[in-house]
């Protein structure tokens, strides 16, 4: 295929020591684990992976290989490189990515003070030296329920919370266990091996002065810190010979890390091992739990660690690999302004495997987007599998491969929002006659109102709303599924994703007009103001059927943060994540607020790495976060509460919004029961299911007619 002019440089070939790859994009590094937890390479890791290389990326990375497996591992399942019998699944592998047109790398990794599986075993986990394991940092915003779950990843308690200091001759072991994994990996046909050196793993500790406090050769000065590093890569290269590919990940700033690793560091290790005999650099990064996952490695800011490759490009003679938040658009930039060699990606290909493909086809309106809600890497946390909340496929590859349907049928769905919309996408690629009705006038349901508050989620409402119209969808907008309908149309199946119903809250006072409902505002949003001003209700209308571009996400955005109708002071009664997200809103828009949450849990919805970042966030914004408090009334002065110490109290508020709570709503498929011969509930209106559970059911449903 003739690659995308635009993107000349990124499907140039390009050379990593000997290996040559067929463009410029790595799929990075990805603990899934998807692996088993004998470390043995299965059907499931294979298909995850083959479907990445089968989407057109150059290079593909396994994540944090186990050099010393079961001993350091940091998730349940990490494919196992210590032992000779991994091998004939590690060939397995290579040779279907190589069936698939890439190549194929694996990390060699060994987890330190991360090393939650020897913790979860009861052990004290090994590092450069002794140090504080920090699992309160990783408990901040946690949910009262979330503790029992974290809790029964211990099958025994460690004696200590701290890690345990290598002794010399463990740490001789460790280097040669290095070697012998990339051994393995020469010998099972695996095109190249990174030495995993950073995200807070063993190498990553020796070179970070941050915990490396070692008073022999092995900690100290910088060339001492390295020096662990520096005999892995000799005992690597030892094993596998001059030619083949060897390079190194390291971090090229530890963010908010006190005493972590400088970007002066960070280039004077890249020149050290460069001269060691790596074949190229990868540069990410590092930022502790409070430092935040938003600055890296899985940085929130675009590029964010683009100009630390860029950096270190300028100190070593080795290509360079840049990542953190790179799009096609941007990575072409920095491959053309010579910032980096090669480009890798994680998310982006998670979320739609096939990115490179339509890039290079010039179908980006195609691309599934990431919306950055941190759920896939958050499952490490909880030792459990990846899972993509816009790609129900990634770690299911097999089991929800999209397949044409043995014989077409009629399917009808009631509600065009993520779980309709992607129901309807899936079963037209399947070759159903698909009829999609949206009672409202536009297609997108709660993902529009999540958009507004939320504009990480809006390239993914506009990707589902392009897709269903180029897929051969009868979208009639405006129109309700009733049972006369199904009466008249007499589809095969039909399903349901009309949405779940808001509850409110009694409160005395909610009444009252300056209070507004999540629902009020969702009807706002989509053009009904019916608990506002008469004027709002003339102009909401008129916009909503005249110029209905002014109802769009983005456009939303940009005039509220000139004018909308709430108050100066806010407070929003609810602390779910809707709530959380409407007050960053809110604060973004010069309103102070106050969230009042009857429980001691906020943002549970939101995944716990986007929770430890989005939170702390809150809190420099200065919203008010009162928990356990008893709501009494609604006044014309704000809300009056017992908070959480036993005080009475009015929190002062010129706009009062109860959030409320999402409940399943039945009555449409109560309605339409015996008429049609398949009828499927999926989405909130079965029970909360948010983005991801309403994309999953979706396209279950529609694999499932
Ligand atoms: C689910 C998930 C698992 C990851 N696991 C690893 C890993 O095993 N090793 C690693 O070096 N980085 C890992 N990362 C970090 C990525 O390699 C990458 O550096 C980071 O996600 C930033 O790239 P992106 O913005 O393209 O996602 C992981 C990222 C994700 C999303
Ligand atoms: S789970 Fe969320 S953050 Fe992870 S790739 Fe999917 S959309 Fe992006």
């Amino acid at each position: 295929m003739e690659a995308n002019p635009k993107y000349r440089k990124l499907f140039e070939p390009g050379r990593i020591g000997t290996m040559e790859l067929k463009n410029r994009i790595i799929e990075a590094g990805m603990g899934t684990s998807l692996e088993r937890e004998d470390g043995v390479v299965d059907d499931r890791i294979k298909n995850f992976y083959a479907e990445r290389a089968k989407g057109g990326v150059g290079l593909v990375t396994m994540g944090v290989g186990a050099i010393d497996h079961p001993n350091g591992k940091v998730l349940p399942g990490q494919l196992g490189l210590s032992d000779d019998k991994f091998i004939p699944g590690l060939k397995d592998m290579a040779d279907a990515i190589h069936k698939n047109g890439a190549k194929l790398a694996i990390q060699l990794q060994r987890g330190g003070k991360l090393a939650t599986e020897d913790l979860c075993h009861g052990c004290q986990p090994k590092s450069s030296c002794c140090t504080p394991i920090p699992l309160n940092d990783a408990m901040l915003d946690m949910g009262a329920m979330e503790i029992p779950r974290l809790m029964m990843r211990f099958q025994k308690m460690p004696t200590q919370m701290v890690t345990v200091e290598l002794t010399k001759d463990e740490i001789r072991d460790m280097v040669d266990k290095f070697g012998e994994a990339a051994r393995r990996c020469k010998e099972a046909g695996i095109d190249g091996v990174e030495i995993h050196a950073a995200h807070g793993y063993l190498l990553s500790e020796f070179l970070s002065p941050s915990c490396n406090k070692r008073t022999d050769e092995y900690g100290g000065d910088l060339k001492k810190r390295a020096r662990m590093v520096l005999e892995v890569i000799e005992a690597v290269r030892g094993k596998v010979g001059p030619d083949y590919p060897v390079w190194i990940r390291i971090d090229g700033y530890e963010f908010g890390v006190p005493n972590g690793i400088t970007v002066a560091e960070a280039k004077e290790l890249a020149r050290l091992f460069a001269g060691a005999g790596v074949d190229a650099i990868n540069v990410s990064g590092y930022g502790g739990i409070r430092g935040g996952f938003y600055d890296a490695p899985l940085c929130y800011p675009r590029g964010n660690l683009v100009s630390l490759a860029e950096g270190i490009k300028r100190v070593v003679n080795v290509p360079v690999i840049a990542v953190g938040r790179i799009d096609a658009a941007m990575g072409e930039k920095i491959l053309r302004r010579g910032k980096a060699d090669f480009i890798a990606m994680a998310r982006a290909v998670l979320a739609d495997p096939e990115y490179p493909n339509k890039v290079a086809a010039g179908r980006e309106e195609d691309i599934r987007p990431c919306i950055l809600c941190y759920h896939c890497v958050s499952q490490a946390f909880w030792g459990e599998p990846v899972f993509c909340s816009v790609n129900a496929a990634a770690g299911k590859e097999e089991e929800l491969n999209i397949t044409p349907a043995e014989k077409p049928k009629k399917v009808l769905i009631a509600g065009g929002g993520p779980a309709g919309m992607e129901a309807a996408r899936v079963a037209a690629l399947r070759g159903h006659k698909v009829t999609l009705c949206e009672k409202g006038r536009r297609l997108g349901g709660s993902l529009v109102f999540a958009s507004i508050a939320n504009a990480d989620n809006e390239g993914f409402l506009n990707y589902l709303i392009k897709q269903v119209k180029k897929l051969p969808v009868d979208i009639r907008l405006g129109v309700a599924v009733t049972p006369a309908l199904v009466d008249e149309m007499k589809p095969d199946a039909v399903i349901i994703a009309s949405g779940g119903a808001i509850s409110i809250p009694e409160i005395p006072g909610s009444n009252r007009h300056h209070v507004k409902t999540g629902k009020h505002l969702r009807q706002f949003m989509g053009g009904n103001a019916e608990k506002f001003d008469w004027w709002w209700k003339a102009m909401m209308s008129f916009a909503s059927r005249i110029m209905p571009f002014l109802l769009r996400p983005p456009v939303v955005r940009l005039l509220t943060r000139v004018w909308m109708p709430i108050g100066e002071r806010v407070a929003i009664i609810g602390g779910d994540m809707v709530a959380c997200e409407l007050a960053d809103f809110l604060v973004k828009r010069k309103r102070k607020v106050t969230i009042l949450e009857t429980s001691t849990d906020m943002a549970m919805e939101m995944s716990i790495g986007r929770r430890w970042s989005f939170m702390q966030h809150l809190r420099d914004a200065k919203v008010t976060m009162l928990r356990n408090v008893d709501l009494k009334e609604i006044t014309l002065q704000g809300v009056k509460i017992v908070d959480g110490e036993g005080q009475e109290r009015t929190v002062a508020a010129d706009t009062v919004i109860i959030a409320g709570g999402m409940g399943p709503n039945r009555a449409l498929s109560e309605a339409l029961k015996g008429k049609a011969p398949q009828i499927i509930d999926v989405g909130d209106c079965s029970k909360l299911r948010l983005i991801h559970g309403s994309v999953e059911d979706g396209y279950r449903a529609a694999l499932s007619v």
